[in-house]
Order: C-alpha cells, then sequence, then structure tokens
C-alpha cells in the first residue's frame, strides 16, 4: 500500500475489504513481535537517560540499587515508594511520593549520598498523607525531607529505620533538580489505563482532539490494555506524543475498582488514581507550561476559542491570581446516536471503540446532585492534587463557566431513563470534524502501513 492518504481514500472508497485484511495482517504481525518491544520501549522509558549513563559510567559510591518498577515496596510492606522530586518552591525540600498505610507509617527517614561522602547522611522524613484517601487503608503520602546543607544529591533512599547500610536500599533519582525550559504547553495526565482497556477509536479521535486543541504529550499511567491498544500506544510513544509508564499496582496491593472504600478488604481506590495523577503533576512541572488532568474518555472543548492556548491566554489575562481552572463535566452518553453524514470516514469502521463524533447529545446537570469538574492547572502553582479540586495550592482556582468550555464526557449515560428529547444538543466537537477526520485517518494511514 503507498503512503499516502489520498492513495489510502480512494482504495477505500472503490472496496474497503483490502484494508481490512492488511489491517488484520498487520495486527497480527505485531502480535507476534509487540510484547517484546513494548517490554524493552517501557524499560527504556522507566530508566531515563541520563539515569542509565550515569550508572553506566560512574555507579554512585555510596547509593543502593535501581528501582526495577515504577512502585518499589519497602521491606515492611507497608511503604511504597513512586519518585522522588526537588521541590524549588520550598527552599531545600525533596518530595517523595510513596503510598503508605495511613496509621502504620509513622516514621521514615531519607538517606542522602552528598558529594563524594562514602556514607549517606540520614534526615527525619515528615509523613503528609493526602486529605483524600476516601477510606482506604492506603493513601498517597508526601514524604518530605531536608536536603543536607551543601548537599547535592542525585539519589535519595528511604526506610523506616536510620541505621540501614545504604548499599542495601534503593536509590531513587531525585527529579526536577534543574528545572530546564518548556517542552510543552498543554501536558495530558490521564489516571490509570485498566481492565483490558479497547476503546482504540475513541483514543485515537481524543489524543487527535487533544493535538488539535495544543497539547504536545500525554501521559498513559498503563495498568492493562488490549492488543491493539498496546499497539496504538507503540505508534503514539514513537511519535513522541505518548509517555507510558508502568502502572502494576496490584502486584503490590488490592486495588479497588470504586473510588470510595466499600469495607471489602481492598487496600487503595480506583487503581491508585491519586498517585498517578500527583506524579503525572511533578514530573510535567517544569516542562509543561499547563497540565491537564482528565481521564482518557474527557476533552475540555472550548466554546469561545478555537484552542487551549488561546482560552488560557485569556483566561489567564482575565485572572492573573488564579492558577487552577476547573471545567464542568457533561456526560455525552453513547445511548443517544447522531449520523453526522461525515464523508472521509470509511478507514474507522475497521477500528474497535466508539466513535466520537456520533455524541452531540449532552445530559442536563441534576439539581442538587455533585457535578464533576475536571482541571487546567499550572503545575508549578499546586502542590498536592485530587481528582476534581486541588488539596494544596499557592494560586487561586477559578470555576470557569459553561459559556467558555466544558468537559466533554463521551461515555454510559448517567441518567438512562431520560428522553432523547430532554438530552441538549452540543455539536461543538462537529466544529472539529475537518482537521479531526483528516489527523484521524493520517494517524491510521501511517499506523497500518508501517514498516
Ligand atoms: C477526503 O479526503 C481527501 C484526501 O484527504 C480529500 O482530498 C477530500 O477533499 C476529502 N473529502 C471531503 C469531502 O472532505
Ligand atoms: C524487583 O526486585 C525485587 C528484589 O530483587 C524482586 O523481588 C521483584 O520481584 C522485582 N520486581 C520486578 C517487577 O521485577
Ligand atoms: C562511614 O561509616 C563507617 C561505619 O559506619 C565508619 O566507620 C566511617 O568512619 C564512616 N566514614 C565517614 C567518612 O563518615
Ligand atoms: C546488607 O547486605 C549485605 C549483603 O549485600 C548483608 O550481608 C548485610 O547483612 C545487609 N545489611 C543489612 C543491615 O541488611
Ligand atoms: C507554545 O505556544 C506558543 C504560543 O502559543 C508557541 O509559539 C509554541 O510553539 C508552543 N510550544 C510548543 C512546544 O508547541
Ligand atoms: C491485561 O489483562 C489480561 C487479562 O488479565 C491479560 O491477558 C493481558 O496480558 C494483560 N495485558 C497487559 C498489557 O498487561
Ligand atoms: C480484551 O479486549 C479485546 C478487544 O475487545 C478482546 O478481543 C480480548 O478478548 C480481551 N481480552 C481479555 C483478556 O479480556
Ligand atoms: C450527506 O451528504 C451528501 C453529500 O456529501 C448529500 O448528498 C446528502 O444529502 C447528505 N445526507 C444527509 C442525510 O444529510
Ligand atoms: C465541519 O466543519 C466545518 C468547518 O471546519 C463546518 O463548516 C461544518 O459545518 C462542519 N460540519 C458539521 C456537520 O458540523
Amino acid at each position: 500500500m503507498v503512503p499516502s492518504v489520498l492513495t489510502m481514500d480512494k482504495h477505500n472508497y472503490k472496496n474497503q475489504a483490502p484494508y481490512i485484511v492488511c489491517y488484520a495482517k498487520k495486527i497480527h504481525f505485531f502480535r507476534s513481535i509487540f510484547i517484546v518491544t513494548f517490554f524493552l520501549l517501557s524499560i527504556n522509558y522507566y530508566w531515563p537517560r541520563r539515569y542509565q549513563l550515569t550508572r553506566f559510567r560512574s555507579p554512585p559510591i555510596c547509593g543502593g540499587r535501581a528501582p526495577n518498577d515504577t512502585i518499589t515496596p519497602l521491606k515492611n510492606q507497608r511503604t511504597f515508594i513512586i519518585s522522588a522530586y526537588k521541590d524549588n518552591r520550598e527552599g531545600n525540600i525533596i518530595r517523595i511520593l510513596g503510598i503508605v498505610h495511613h496509621q502504620e507509617v509513622k516514621e521514615l527517614y531519607c538517606y542522602f549520598c552528598c558529594n563524594s561522602n562514602t556514607n549517606a547522611t540520614t534526615t527525619r522524613a515528615g509523613i503528609d498523607i493526602h486529605q483524600d484517601r476516601f477510606g482506604f487503608p492506603y493513601g498517597l503520602a508526601d514524604i518530605i525531607c531536608t536536603e543536607p546543607p551543601d548537599c547535592r544529591a542525585e539519589f535519595v533512599s528511604v526506610h523506616w529505620s536510620p541505621s540501614e547500610v545504604v548499599h542495601n536500599l534503593t536509590s531513587f533519582r531525585i527529579r526536577n533538580r534543574d528545572p530546564g525550559q518548556f517542552t510543552a504547553n498543554f501536558t495530558v495526565c490521564f489516571s490509570t489505563m485498566f481492565g483490558n482497556y479497547s476503546n482504540v477509536l475513541q483514543f485515537i479521535q481524543t489524543i487527535e482532539m487533544y493535538k488539535i486543541l495544543g497539547a504536545q504529550k500525554v501521559m498513559v499511567y498503563l495498568n492493562n490494555c488490549s492488543q491493539q491498544m498496546e499497539e496504538v500506544l507503540q505508534y503514539y510513544t514513537e511519535e513522541g506524543t505518548v509517555e507510558v509508564i508502568p502502572w502494576h499496582i496490584q502486584r503490590y496491593l488490592k486495588v479497588s475498582h470504586n473510588w470510595q472504600y466499600p469495607n471489602d478488604g481492598t487496600e487503595i481506590g480506583y487503581y491508585g488514581q491519586l498517585s498517578t495523577l500527583n506524579d503525572c503533576l511533578y514530573r510535567n512541572m517544569y516542562s509543561s507550561k499547563f497540565v491537564v488532568l482528565n481521564d482518557q474518555d474527557e476533552i475540555i472543548l472550548p466554546f469561545k476559542h478555537r484552542t487551549w492556548d488561546s482560552m488560557m491566554e485569556s483566561l489567564q489575562w482575565e485572572n492573573p491570581n488564579v492558577g487552577i481552572f476547573l471545567f464542568e463535566n457533561h456526560i455525552f452518553a453513547k445511548t443517544a446516536v447522531s449520523n453526522g453524514n461525515f464523508t472521509n470516514t470509511s478507514s474507522w469502521n475497521g477500528v474497535p471503540g466508539s466513535n466520537l463524533l456520533q455524541y452531540i447529545h449532552r445530559e442536563p446537570d441534576r439539581p442538587n446532585y455533585f457535578n464533576a469538574r475536571k482541571m487546567i492547572v499550572d503545575p508549578r502553582a499546586v502542590i498536592q492534587t485530587s481528582v476534581h479540586s486541588t488539596l494544596k495550592q499557592y494560586k487561586n482556582f477559578k470555576n470557569i463557566p459553561l459559556e467558555t468550555a466544558l468537559v466533554h464526557h463521551c461515555r454510559g449515560p448517567l441518567q438512562p431513563q431520560l428522553p432523547r428529547a430532554a438530552l441538549i444538543e452540543d455539536k461543538t466537537i462537529w466544529s472539529y470534524n475537518g482537521s479531526l477526520i483528516q489527523n484521524v485517518n493520517r494517524m491510521l494511514e501511517k499506523f497500518i502501513t508501517k514498516p
């Protein structure tokens, strides 16, 4: 197949069959090599380049071993370290994100390898468990250590006793030491992708919409997805849009599918959603001007502007003291299907998943009901975040009115009893039809003909 959008479209108009055969063959081919590639890729992502080089050239004189997963259990299995960040906003503070048992973890120590000392310097950590734990025994905590004076440690280790041999501990690279420059205006942080996630078409459309709206990067904390979804994630990883962080939390903790504790012996809510959101925020604190915190079935759609850039420029100008912008969530129910009579979408038929362009009816707000919001934040203004609001921050928040934008949340209905006439027609997503269809087609063409 000639790698050109035009050729593919002509091909599709005449006869869809060869395309599907080609697609199926390709999928089969990828299935055989994908697991290995994806594994290598994840490892490569997981081990940042500098870390590899540093360890290769000059192993830290007093450091311990490197983590072998995104989540590292400490020996007593009550504390799980995710990653360590220099917090330049608060003096010499190292903020380590970890999941802890809220009653049983009272004492932790940081081990710093300072300069050329062979012995680590130990300081006692403060433990700040995030307020939103939703009743589960385990929750995200900020493990906060003050870096010793004149110390510029590249790694930090954590233990509940102050007298361990640092070689026997795991050393975490301290990220965000050098703020550097923005490489993105907008980075989207999804909470965990889990449960054989296989809504491939909607995912591709969503990523392409984010790019049209102004995103350069999308972070995926991957617990589990279908084979085809893995291939799509690999495509976008190679393109540079997606960064996959392996997130196998159930190796260590009993996860709940609920956000709130059902008193059923589970240990942490919703696959550790709050941990991934906060980790994503800190990972992108200095590389991204804004961070967008929403799920993979949600798109913040502006009404007054065409892109997030122009919308945020205007919102920031109007609200100079605001760093957290909250957008109303509105349900576009997958039960109300509309056909937009769009051309050039025949290649989508072979792709599993929902087609965003078919859902233009949203449910009205329910009175006396919590209508959720999602956020675009200046990450440097946030200390701790929850799902629908931040918990600790340096700047104000603002609820953005519906006239400006909404969160287009395409999913099953929350009010299934409502007749179609009671739904609100909202064709905003259709106004992006031209570029969306073209970009999705271009992606599918490259994805399928990829050597
Ligand atoms: C369909 O796509 C082709 C190639 O991208 C383009 O030339 C053509 O104008 C499109 N048709 C419509 C109706 O948008
Ligand atoms: C990481 O290393 C520890 C100790 O060496 C081992 O028990 C554990 O299974 C490893 N985890 C993974 C994900 O490889
Ligand atoms: C490092 O620790 C060892 C054993 O705890 C001790 O004997 C040695 O003096 C220490 N070295 C320095 C430079 O503090
Ligand atoms: C540290 O590891 C060594 C082997 O590498 C072991 O002999 C020693 O007992 C360990 N020390 C502690 C305090 O666990
Ligand atoms: C961010 O936005 C500015 C202005 O809107 C633009 O000039 C710049 O290229 C964007 N940065 C990236 C990384 O795309
Ligand atoms: C996802 O879970 C299914 C069922 O448990 C399993 O077969 C599949 O290998 C998992 N995929 C990944 C990427 O972990
Ligand atoms: C995962 O989803 C795909 C696509 O829907 C399906 O073909 C496959 O059987 C599912 N796998 C598991 C382990 O549920
Ligand atoms: C769909 O579009 C075609 C041309 O693109 C037009 O001829 C036809 O009337 C349209 N159908 C509907 C139901 O709008
Ligand atoms: C598709 O987008 C164009 C502008 O990009 C707009 O004129 C047209 O009305 C849109 N189509 C639909 C069905 O909304």
